[in-house]
């Protein structure tokens, strides 16, 4: 179908072009062909007439008047010919037969006295009341003759007339156009159907016979009943011919990608028909709900996680199992006997599975190696990194604990697993070692390093071959996928294709993938959240800001990466170079306490506080504050009130592998207001085109950013908004997903190829090359 449409489409528009130019060349052609015809008609009856008329118009008597009328009507009986009529000399128009149109007279129609006795005078056209009509005047032979028996009559320059209707030959025209049109089409259709069949058959003939090909190469010579060596003369061939079927097999699924629109609907339908129904593991470190206990009351809180926020759209959709670490005080309490909870709790779609971590585990593995190792190894955030032997062993045990767990829940020998994040490099391997078959896709969601930065890592080339494990391993952007590709090939003894950006280690290949990852469109909260202005008024209630103040917003994690002093430098410059928004703007910091038992977290908490204090010290007053922090949790509903009621929200990381704030801020808008500042460190920049841009560390253009964004005119504010929103909806977390599941089915399919092939003989690293 898209084939047919691929042909048909270009045809029509190019039929259509041709159509256009020839239709009026068509007309001239057919006016003239009749009009042509018309004149030799009249001359032709002329001629005939001639001969029986002129006698009779020298004759009188009582019969003249009946028998010229006769032969007239006779004449005119043609259907080509409409009237006729005769004018005498002195231009009276003797004779006329019924149809000869009443406002016609002889002095409308023009003599030409050079006209030659006979001849007709060219065609003239006439727009009388009964429509439009062509008329032939032949001047008829000037006689002034004694005819017997009758006194001499001077017949003169007498004329006939013949009157054509002129619709006929608009008909015709009409008619010939329609054929012709028809014509085109039939031809075209005709021809892009034959060129498709032709094309398809071809192509399947082509991939038919170098599939023969590839099997003929390798299969056992029959007639030694030997096992024949390798064709190595045809293996180079052999490679380029799998590269080439390969890049159309790809070509065909980034076409397929292109033209789904992305729902949670079809994400479900990929799963059941690309992935044959397998149910998807994802797994993280962080739990999508937290149960709490709070008095004698259990409460359920959604964590402040891009990661969460991203992944739990797609779990819902896939139905899946969701593994995660069980960090709730109320979350043993209301598991079943397999560990497993409905979620959401209102409408559940879905079961975490949660694993308990002691004490030690969670100090080693999560507070030591994931967020005081890797976490700063991974963003430029000027915090060093601290590696320690003993949390290294947390880490590895912890990993073989989730491992252990996903293996658990797997109901195939070759399910889908989603693994999430730096708490986890060790997983892929660990999984692979216990579930050959699975399909593991680990996504990054932090930036990766260069190689020299990495290099830094004592346990480098574990976490690198753990995360090898991977069938698919995934990145926010190409930048950080060519650093990873760049570790490995620093570090580790294996075989690396650019082109495709694969990675072959241990007979195993991994392809690595930038998949710029996103939000749900629009975000489920939404339908929770008031409009606009009865968010404004809502906060400004609650947090006491003066009526009339413009409000800005920031929301993230209390994380040193995220540029919340830089943000807070800006804000104070802008009032220092712009008084005029004392007073006037103030902004709102939400700001989600988070690792906050690490000292590098407790000194940043101080610094923010201090900070925020200073500015208010130096410009607000009593009633004012230009920086209004909350360090505290908030649900969703609730940051997205303040996503509504900003004027501008302010996104500064210092490197970020891609910030989801950014893109939740814009869906919040449906009004096609506010601003975005964006820094350019944050993988969402890459997309956002239309944000302000800036580099965080620059506070002079951080602070111009925030002056140009309260000044920016309604309708600069909604083209940029309207840009980014069609943007994100179009790329939302459901094609994120979508487009990783689509690649993982076609290593699948491709996987069951090579093993198909190889029960016919090939050998192990022909496989290897097409996985
Ligand atoms: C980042 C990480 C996530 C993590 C989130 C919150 O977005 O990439 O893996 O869940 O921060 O951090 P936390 O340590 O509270 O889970």
């Amino acid at each position: 179908m898209k084939l047919i449409l691929k042909f048909v489409i270009p045809l029509i528009i190019v039929l259509g072009i041709i159509g256009a130019m020839m239709v009026p060349v068509m007309d001239l052609v057919t006016q003239r062909w009749f009009i042509k015809d018309l004149e030799l008609r009249s001359q032709l009856v002329t001629n005939t007439l001639q001969e029986s008329l002129q006698p009779l118009l020298l004759t009188k008597g009582r019969e003249r008047k009946s028998k010229i009328q006769a032969l007239l009507d006779k004449v005119a009986q043609d259907e080509r010919i409409l009237a006729m009529g005769y004018c005498d000399a002195n231009n009276v128009l003797e004779f006329k037969t019924i149809l000869f149109p009443a406002d016609l007279a002889c002095q409308d129609i023009p003599t030409d006295p050079q006209t030659s006795a006979n001849t007709p005078l060219p065609l003239m056209t006439k727009t009388l009341k009964g429509g439009r009509f062509s008329i032939t005047a032949t001047p008829l032979v000037a006689l002034s003759v004694e005819a017997e028996g009758a006194s001499s009559v001077a017949v003169g320059l007498s004329r006939l007339i013949i009157v054509h209707d002129l619709s006929v030959a608009e008909r015709r025209s009409g008619d010939t156009r329609n054929y012709l049109i028809a014509l085109i089409l039939i031809i075209g259709v005709v021809t892009s159907l034959v060129a498709v069949l032709v094309a398809r058959w071809s192509r399947k003939e082509w991939m038919n016979s170098m599939r023969t090909l590839l099997n003929e190469v390798r299969k056992p010579s029959l007639a030694d009943n030997l096992v024949a060596p390798q064709h190595q003369e045809f293996q180079p061939i052999l490679r380029d011919i799998k590269n080439l079927m390969r890049d159309l097999e790809d070509n065909r699924a980034i076409s397929d990608d292109l033209q789904l629109h992305w729902t949670p609907q079809k994400l479900r339908e990929i799963l059941s028909t690309e992935l044959s129904g397998d149910e998807v593991i994802v797994v993280s470190n962080r739990q999508p709900y937290i149960h709490s206990r709070v008095g004698d009351q259990i409460e359920v809180h959604f964590p402040a996680s891009g990661l969460v926020t991203a992944m739990e759209p797609i779990v819902r959709a896939c139905s899946g199992v969701w593994v995660a670490h069980g960090n709730g005080s109320a979350d043993r309490e209301v598991v079943d006997e397999r560990d497993r909870v409905k979620v959401p709790p209102d409408n559940p779609q879905y079961e975490i599975h949660r694993v308990w971590l002691s004490k030690e585990e969670e100090l080693g593995y999560y507070y030591g190696f994931s967020n005081e190792g890797l976490w700063p190894l991974c963003h430029i955030a000027h915090t060093r990194p601290i590696f320690r032997g003993s949390d290294w062993e947390e880490y590895v045990k912890v990993n073989q604990k989730f491992a252990d767990a996903v293996v658990r829940d797997a109901r195939s020998a070759d399910p889908v697993v989603l693994i999430q994040d730096y708490h986890f490099a060790l997983l892929p391997q660990m999984i692979r070692a216990q579930l050959p078959q699975a399909t593991i896709i680990t996504f990054w969601h932090i930036p990766w390093p260069n190689q020299e930065v990495f290099g830094i890592c004592p346990w480098r080339e574990a976490i690198l071959e753990g995360l090898l494990g991977s069938t698919i391993m995934g990145f926010h952007t190409r930048y950080h996928a060519d650093n990873f590709i760049d570790t490995v090939d620093r570090f580790l003894e294996s075989r690396i294709e650019r082109e495709t950006s694969s990675i072959s280690y241990n007979g195993k290949i991994t392809l690595v993938r930038p998949y710029p990852i996103s939000i749900e469109w629009p975000p489920r909260w939404l339908a929770e959240v008031p409009p606009g202005p009865e968010c404004l008024q809502r906060i400004h209630a609650r947090d006491n800001i003066p009526e009339g103040i413009l409000i800005g917003i920031g929301v993230d994690r209390l994380d040193y990466t995220k540029g919340i002093v830089e943000r807070f430098r800006a804000i104070e410059r802008l009032l220092e170079k712009h008084p005029e928004w004392i007073g006037q703007f103030s902004f709102v910091q939400i700001a989600a306490p988070s690792r906050s038992s690490l000292p590098a977290y407790q000194h940043f908490d101080a610094e923010v506080r201090a900070m925020a204090e200073q500015i208010n010290i130096k410009y607000g007053d009593g009633r004012y504050q230009p920086i209004i922090l909350k360090i505290e949790h908030h649900e969703p509903v609730d940051v997205f009130q303040y996503f509504r009621a900003a004027v501008l929200c302010l996104v500064s990381s210092l490197h970020d592998g891609m910030n989801l704030v950014a893109k939740e801020y814009l869906s919040a808008r449906d009004d096609e207001q506010g601003v975005l500042i964006l820094s350019m460190f944050a993988g969402a920049s890459r997309e956002l085109t239309e944000a302000l841009i800036v580099n965080p560390y620059d506070i002079e253009q951080c602070a111009e950013a925030l002056h140009v964004a309260l000044s920016m005119p309604a309708s600069e504010q909604r083209e940029r908004m309207h840009a980014m929103r069609s943007y994100v909806s179009e790329f939302n977390i459901f094609r994120w997903a979508g487009r990783m599941l689509l690649d993982a089915a076609t290593v699948r399919r491709k996987n069951r190829f090579a093993l198909k092939l190889s029960s016919l003989g090939a050998n192990a690293p022909q496989l290897k090359e097409l996985s």
